[in-house]
C-alpha cells in the first residue's frame, strides 16, 4: 500500500465543509478520501454531507461507511469533486480512466464547481502519454474502431478484466487503451477522438482540476494551484 496515496487521499478531506454536495472519485487514491470523509461523518466532525459517486465501486464504499448518496440528476450541482488521476501536468491537463470509470468521472466533473485531483508525485509529468490513454467505445463495431486506431499507429489494446474477458464499463461499453508514449497535442487528439463515431468518451481531461494535491513517498502533501 502506498503511503503517498493514503496521505493525499486523507488530506483532501480537509477541503470538505459541512453541508456540501461532494463528488467522490474512483480508484485506489480516492479510496482513502472516501474512507476519511466517512470517518469524519461518523465522528460528527462533518455534517450534512451528500455524496455523488463516480462508479459502482465508489458507491459501494460510500454505502458501507454510511455516506448519504444521491444520483447526479438529483442534485443541482456538486460543490467539490475529489478524484484521482493517472497522469497530470502541473497546468491541469491529465489522463484518467485507469480504473475504467472515465465516462462517469467526466460527467460528474462537468457538473462540479470545484475539482481537486489527488495524486502521488510520480504521476506529475511534463508531457502526457506514457500512461495508456483509455477510450470508452460502444460494443457494436468495436473491432472496426480498433483497426482504425491500429492503422493510425496508435497501438491500441482492448482492456481486459480476465484472461479471455473484455472489461465492461459501468455503462456497458468496452475500453481501448491507446499506447501512445507521447501526446504532442492533447487538445487536437481530444478533438479527433470526440469526433469518431463509436467513441463514447476519452480519458483526456484537459483543464479540469482547480487544485492538484500531490504527495511524495513519505506522505508530504503539496498543493498545486
Ligand atoms: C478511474 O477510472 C481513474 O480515473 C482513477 O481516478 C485513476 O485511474 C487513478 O487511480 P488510482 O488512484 O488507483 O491510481
Amino acid at each position: 500500500m502506498s503511503l503517498g496515496k493514503e496521505a493525499v487521499g486523507r488530506k483532501a478531506a480537509d477541503y470538505v465543509e459541512d453541508g456540501m454536495v461532494v463528488g467522490f472519485g474512483t480508484g485506489s487514491t480516492a479510496y482513502f478520501f472516501i474512507d476519511e470523509v466517512g470517518k469524519r461523518i461518523q465522528a460528527g466532525e462533518l455534517k450534512h454531507i451528500v455524496g455523488v459517486a463516480t462508479s459502482r465501486q465508489t458507491l459501494t464504499q460510500m454505502q458501507s461507511l454510511g455516506i448519504e448518496s444521491r444520483s447526479l440528476d438529483d442534485v443541482n450541482f456538486i460543490d467539490l469533486l475529489v478524484d484521482g488521476a493517472d497522469e497530470t501536468t502541473r497546468d491541469f491537463n491529465g489522463i484518467k480512466g485507469g480504473g475504467g470509470a472515465l465516462l462517469h468521472e467526466k460527467i460528474v466533473a462537468q457538473n462540479s464547481r470545484r475539482i481537486i485531483w489527488i495524486v502521488t508525485e510520480d504521476k506529475l509529468v511534463d508531457t502526457l502519454g506514457k500512461f495508456p490513454l483509455p477510450v470508452e467505445i460502444v460494443q457494436f463495431g468495436s473491432w472496426k474502431l480498433f483497426r482504425t486506431f491500429d492503422q493510425s499507429g496508435m497501438n491500441p489494446t482492448f482492456r481486459k478484466s480476465g484472461q479471455d474477458t473484455l472489461f465492461i464499463t459501468d455503462s456497458g461499453n468496452y475500453i481501448i487503451d491507446l499506447n501512445l508514449d507521447v501526446i504532442q497535442n492533447p487538445h487536437q487528439l481530444a478533438f479527433e477522438l470526440s469526433n469518431m463515431v463509436g467513441v463514447v468518451e476519452h480519458g483526456l481531461f484537459l483543464n479540469y482540476p482547480d487544485v492538484i494535491l500531490s504527495s511524495d513517498a513519505e506522505g508530504n502533501v503539496q498543493e498545486i494551484t
